[in-house]
């Protein structure tokens, strides 16, 4: 199958990735079952065949005596032996809540001293390389527990979507490692987020849709894919291995739900069936093996041949407990028909993946067929942990609501999974969502309230257990693999950036840049409460109310005021700090009326209402733009979204539209009151830019509106109705070539180019900008050099904005001179295709990231979103830019990237005070990760939101 292009990419992958795993080890009830084999002594066809019988009862793990290893079995003999002194180490042990300061010795791709180590240790070493850690935070490697790196390679290019067979529905037999391309870009950038293992699952277009394998990221010798594999299957590269080796763990990737039935024409019946089907021939098989060796054992003359089946045998290894589980699968409808599956034919789920309504049916899952699984005691080095009976839980921590299945996805479950006793799973999914970053996702459910021993645990000690893998990843331990992240600051402080990633005892980053950041990143921040919330999404069964709780016309006093901030203008920002005594700021019909201390605001009469910041803040709110926020409202379903502007390239415009020449104008598509625009209202996004959404060269108008109106009519609901006029030229774009689009847009930029709303001569004219989403920097010099020839024909100036713009960092100076504005989106740059491959990436990986180079350049430069759901996060998007910035931008700076910016750069103009709606954040300002969003003071609509 072709890539799917780009714009329409992510929605595809989330049809096409989703994943649930279901793990269960049933060791112990294993063992019972087991009949005992007796061996005949007779020929050697029967002592064969007596052998593989026995093999059927052998539990996989690690081999015995794993942990008497001298030596990794990864180790590449050209490391040298690492001492790192001095750093805060988070072990994984005691539940994830060991931290012990001392060092650390690596050798022989082993971690072999941890604390105090001996002075004995260190002498026998020539070459011995000593790191002082200055008590930087040590974690062991991240592991992402749901990647298509390598099989969904980056840049995507056609020979390079190698993740799912689209012939069969059920496939056990296909296996990831046959698509493993080892040049995906991704190796190093998510390496250089601290990922040193991920397990590569098939795709979700199948119900069964494969084998999957765990790698570790780094390069190594060979080059080939097989040496990148950890702990493979004895099969790989056998039919019938060896039957007495200890079996590896082996992994399959199911999928219920949307994915298969939209990728096979299904139904979830069909779908269901699909699976009985298939688990159905392998009871059968497994039935035939059992009998042959109980005909075998009970020395029954001429039982005839081992029963084998090559395409089945690897559903047979599921009912025998020899694999793990991974079975996408998102709502109650299809988690309860995978839980009755497994109950059906018996076997375990080691974890369900997306899984958004788990949290609302954790009774449910509970229920799943499994045993306890304990280490085995063979093992020299127990782990205080179990897995199961229940599976455990991958989640993202705020990407949902874009299809049926993910609408009543919460930010809270990972919280309320976690005490339901689950265990809980971070995970990328990468490409779909850029797994270097997969450490902010544990941040993020720390943030929504997951403790932090577990947030940790959830992208580290977890996903070994839930792997099978925890003999030897996951922890910081005498004996495991020497895989661990040094930390520029605390793991769950948003931007958290490694200084050293070892992966098998070899450091893997060179030239490393550290952002300068603030010292209270050392500490674990502190966290809003969220009790209140999470009870909610329960108790509306993932729908809680989202609009305001009250709406106040009359006036209302903020006391205890530490900042407040009433423009967006940061050229003369009228801010005002003090520590005491605080200030209060009294508003009035949604109107700042004084802001001063409590004597010098007096309030008129007793009708008002006071609200305690306990040092909060006031500020502009922020500025959304890249989602079709307000145009969709479950990205996957046509019929809640406003849906594509006519590509004139793909198919003939109607005549009714002018033979397309009308532009088509966003505005008359919103939606109010979407999910996605309510939950980022909360989160202190008070407006959005929206384009139509198009897959041609041609957008229309974007529009610029509120995102706590309930309706287009309300005062405040539309602030402009034109916020430039939006085109796209990129491969991308469903079209003809680059050359081509660019020759379009210049005929369009021509006097009487025949277009009705003559929005082109708007542009012409430097009324409206024009704004372009590009990529590349090809392409984006030829825009610049576009501007140029316009401006010359026009004898004057016409405004240009680039969005997306991923190359964009190649041509500051050029863009600068050119008067070119940027908005970067996504936000942190990551190479998705051709066009987007030379990124600027940022700490630890090169001092300059986008933002800072195109700033310094005096390029004015804001940030967007990809996704509605991402709006939410904008202000983590903001603190990121300004920490990553380390220091060479300011905190005004950076409220710009998501503010005046954005509003300038789509719109032409910034709106002045007293126009737009403020912000009011409880217990810390925009930069502090406990402060809340409480309160909207909004001009525009009269009023406070009360949130
Ligand atoms: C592990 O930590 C979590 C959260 O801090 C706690 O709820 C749980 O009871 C702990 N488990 C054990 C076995 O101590
Ligand atoms: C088969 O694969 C295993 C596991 O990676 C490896 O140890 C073994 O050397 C391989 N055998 C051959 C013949 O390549
Ligand atoms: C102001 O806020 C602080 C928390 O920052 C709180 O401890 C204090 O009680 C508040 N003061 C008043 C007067 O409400
Ligand atoms: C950016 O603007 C500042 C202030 O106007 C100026 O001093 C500086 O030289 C400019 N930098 C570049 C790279 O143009």
């Amino acid at each position: 199958m072709k890539a799917p292009d780009k714009t329409r990419r992510r929605f595809v992958s989330l049809f096409l990735f989703a994943l649930a795993a279901v793990f269960l080890s049933p060791t112990s009830l294993w063992h019972a079952r087991s009949p005992f084999w007796r061996v005949p002594h007779s020929d050697e066809q029967p002592l064969k065949a007596a052998a593989r019988c026995a093999s059927l009862a052998l539990n996989p793990g690690p081999p015995p005596h794993f942990h008497h290893r001298t030596h990794s079995d990864r180790f590449d003999p050209d490391t040298p032996a690492t001492l790192i002194r001095n750093a805060q180490i988070w072990t994984g042990m005691h539940n994830g809540t060991e931290v012990i300061h001392g060092d650390i010795l690596l050798e022989n791709g082993l971690i072999t001293a941890v604390g105090r180590v001996e002075e004995s240790l260190i002498q026998g070493h020539k070459h011995l390389k000593v790191i002082d850690a200055h008590s930087a935070w040590v974690t062991p490697g991240i592991i992402d527990m749901h990647s298509h790196m390598g099989d969904d390679s980056l840049p995507e290019l056609n020979g390079a979507v190698d993740y799912y067979s689209p012939k069969a529905v059920v496939a056990p037999w296909a296996r990831t490692l046959d698509g493993l391309n080892t040049h995906d870009l991704s190796y190093e950038l998510s390496i250089a987020g601290g990922v040193t293992t991920a397990i590569i699952l098939p795709g979700s277009a199948g119900a069964i849709g494969g084998q999957a394998f765990p790698i570790k990221l780094r390069k190594t010798k060979e080059r080939n894919p097989t040496s990148m594999l950890l702990e493979p299957p004895v099969n790989i590269n056998t039919s019938f291995p060896d039957n007495h080796i200890t079996p590896r763990w082996r992994h399959l990737k199911q999928a219920c739900g949307e994915n298969p039935v939209d990728q096979f024409g299904m139904t979830r019946m069909d779908v269901a069936w699909a699976f009985r089907e298939a688990y159905d021939k392998a009871r059968r098989l497994k039935a035939s093996q059992d009998e042959f060796c109980s005909k075998l054992s009970h020395g029954e003359t001429e039982p005839g041949q081992f029963p084998e089946d090559l395409q089945w045998e690897m559903l047979v290894d599921v009912l025998r407990g020899k694999v793990k589980v991974h079975t996408h699968c998102y709502e109650a409808v299809d988690l309860d028909q995978l839980i009755r599956l497994s109950e059906e034919f018996q076997f375990p789920i080691a974890s369900v993946h997306h899984a958004s309504e788990a949290y609302l049916v954790p009774q449910l899952l509970e229920k799943g067929f499994g045993q306890l699984f304990f280490y085995p005691s063979s093992s020299s080095l127990t782990v205080p942990w179990l897995v199961g009976p229940k599976p455990a839980v991958a989640l993202f921590a705020t990407q949902t609501r874009y299809k049926r299945e993910a609408y009543r996805g919460s930010e809270y479950a990972p919280r309320i999974l976690a005490q339901h006793g689950f265990d809980v799973v971070m995970k990328s999914d990468h490409p779909v969502m850029n797994s270097r970053y997969l450490l902010f996702e544990a941040q993020q459910a720390y943030h929504f309230g997951l403790p932090q021993n577990l947030a940790i645990a959830s992208v580290t000690t977890t996903p070994a257990h839930v792997l099978g893998l925890a003999h030897r990843i996951g922890y910081i331990s005498r004996g495991w693999d020497a895989d661990l992240v040094v930390w520029d600051s605390h793991p769950l402080a948003i931007g958290a950036s490694p200084i050293y990633v070892f992966i098998d005892g070899i450091s893997q980053l060179s030239d490393v840049h550290m952002a300068t950041k603030p010292s209270s990143h050392q500490k674990v921040p502190s966290v809003p409460n969220y009790d209140n919330e999470a009870a909610a999404a329960v108790d509306y069964h993932g729908l809680p109310p989202l609009e305001p709780r009250k709406k106040i016309s009359g006036q209302v006093l903020f006391s205890n005021v530490s900042a407040c901030l009433l423009s967006r203008e940061v050229s003369n920002p009228p801010l005002i700090e003090t520590d005491h005594p605080r200030i209060v700021v009294l508003v009035d019909s949604g109107h700042v009326q004084c802001v001063g201390t409590e004597d010098s605001c007096p309030v008129s009469g007793n009708d008002f209402e006071t609200i305690d910041l306990k040092g909060g803040m006031v500020s502009p709110g922020l500025i959304s733009f890249g989602a079709p926020l307000g145009t969709t409202q479950i990205l996957a379903e046509k019929s809640t979204n406003d849906g594509e502007v006519l590509n004139p390239f793909a198919k003939k415009v109607p005549s009714i539209l002018g033979d397309g020449r009308a532009i088509v104008r966003a505005v008359d598509g919103l939606q109010f009151g979407s999910r996605d625009a309510l939950i980022a209202y909360r989160s202190g996004v008070t407006n959005a830019i929206t384009a139509p959404s198009h897959e041609g060269l041609i957008g229309g108008l974007g529009v610029h509106f509120s995102l706590g109106a309930t309706h287009p009519l309300r005062p405040g609901a539309i602030i402009r109705d034109v916020a430039g006029l939006h085109v796209s030229v990129s491969h991308s774009v469903r079209g003809p070539s680059i050359s081509t689009q660019i020759a379009t847009l210049r005929h369009l930029l021509q006097p009487d180019a025949g277009v009705n709303d003559d929005y082109f001569a708007e542009v012409t004219k430097g009324y409206i900008p024009l704004v372009v989403e590009a990529h590349s920097a090809d392409i984006i010099a030829a825009l610049i050099r576009l501007k140029a020839e316009v401006e010359t024909r026009i004898g004057g100036t016409i405004k240009m904005t680039i969005t997306g713009a991923s190359e964009a960092h190649l041509l500051a100076a050029e863009l600068s001179r050119a008067n070119v504005g940027i908005i970067l989106n996504p936000a942190r740059p990551f190479p998705l295709t051709w066009e987007d491959q030379r990124i600027l990436p940022g700490p630890p990986l090169s001092e300059d990231t986008a933002v800072s180079k195109l700033l310094a350049h005096n390029v004015t430069v804001g940030i967007g979103v990809m996704e509605s759901w991402d709006a939410r996060n904008t202000r983590f998007d903001m603190i990121w830019a300004a920490l990553e910035a380390g220091g060479k931008i300011t905190h005004n700076q950076a409220i710009a990237l998501v503010s005046s910016n954005i509003e300038k750069l789509l719109t032409g103009s910034v709106s002045p005070a007293g126009n737009v709606d403020l912000i009011v954040l409880e217990g810390g300002g925009l930069f502090d990760p406990q402060s809340k969003v409480v309160a909207v003071i909004s001009p525009l609509q009269h009023s406070v939101d009360i949130l």
